[in-house]
């Protein structure tokens, strides 16, 4: 261990950051006992502390309005494509607002923005995105039937986790999306889309396998595609709740 400090903290820190974006509640470092700085922990749960003081960032449990304020999604978008709400409206090189059928029956929600989203405007066009794609494929659908979203809308520089600020300032537009589209399903994509718009801290693991309700839209979670590339053992699962959001789908529309 002496020899190889940095490498060793290195995979604790990768360890670590994994877990914690699998949204498991609990730290599991395998393999030889190591001495961990503290501050390190710290650093690297600081993303979960950040998500859960989002608590009251909008609360599922208040009724809202279900009528929307625009009459379209183009009109939506042509009110908000210049917002500066936060400071990701500085940084970014596109806004992402959404992309798909405005008469979807299902909305799939991610986090945000990354790279290549950035440059091209469209939600989920990276490598998560074309497995986002195949995932559609195993149930039949396509990225042209539904629709794809983002809590945030601008990406957060170098990949960052959004802020509670800024998923706050944005959650609006999503849920203005969603009264135009009226989907009658929703499935959040990992974590942070899982715990901004169910509005709570319970990890990703525990939110899985159950209905959730949003403002009376039947709402499931699963893994995000950018977490099946790196742990490919979580597509068994994800298979698993594809196969409830499509048994719901086709109950729902009559299949
Ligand atoms: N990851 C997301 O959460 N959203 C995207 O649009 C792309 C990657
Ligand atoms: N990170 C997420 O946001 N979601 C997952 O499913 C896994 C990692």
């Amino acid at each position: 261990m002496k020899d190889h400090p940095v490498n060793i903290h290195d995979m604790v820190r990768r360890a670590i950051r994994a877990q914690v974006e699998l949204g498991l509640g609990e730290v599991i470092v395998t393999g030889t006992p190591v001495k961990l700085e503290e501050n390190d922990l710290v650093a690297q749960m600081s993303s979960v502390r950040k998500v859960s003081q989002t608590a009251d960032m909008f609360d599922p449990a208040v009724t809202v309005s279900t009528t929307p304020q625009y009459a379209s999604l183009e009109d939506h978008f042509n009110a908000m494509c210049d917002c500066q709400r936060c400071s990701l409206g500085q940084t970014r090189n596109k806004l992402v607002y959404g992309a798909g059928n405005p008469k979807a029956d299902v909305i799939f929600v991610g986090e945000g923005p990354g790279a290549d989203e950035d440059r091209i405007g469209e939600p989920f066009v990276g490598r998560a995105g074309q497995l986002l794609d195949r995932i559609l494929a195993a149930i039949q659908l396509s990225r042209e039937q539904v629709y794809i979203g983002n809590i945030i809308k601008c990406r957060p520089p170098n990949n960052r986790d959004p802020l509670p600020e800024e998923m706050e300032s944005c959650f609006p537009y999503l849920l203005e999306q969603i009264k135009i589209i009226k989907p009658k399903l929703i499935c959040c994509l990992g974590r942070v889309a899982a715990q901004a718009l169910l509005n709570t801290k319970t990890p990703l693991g525990k939110l899985r396998k159950q209905w959730h309700d949003f403002h009376g839209v039947q709402t499931l979670v699963t893994y995000h595609p950018a977490a099946l590339l790196r742990f490919a053992s979580y597509k068994r699962d994800t298979w698993e709740d594809m196969q409830m959001l499509k048994a719901r789908l086709d109950e729902l529309t009559g299949a």
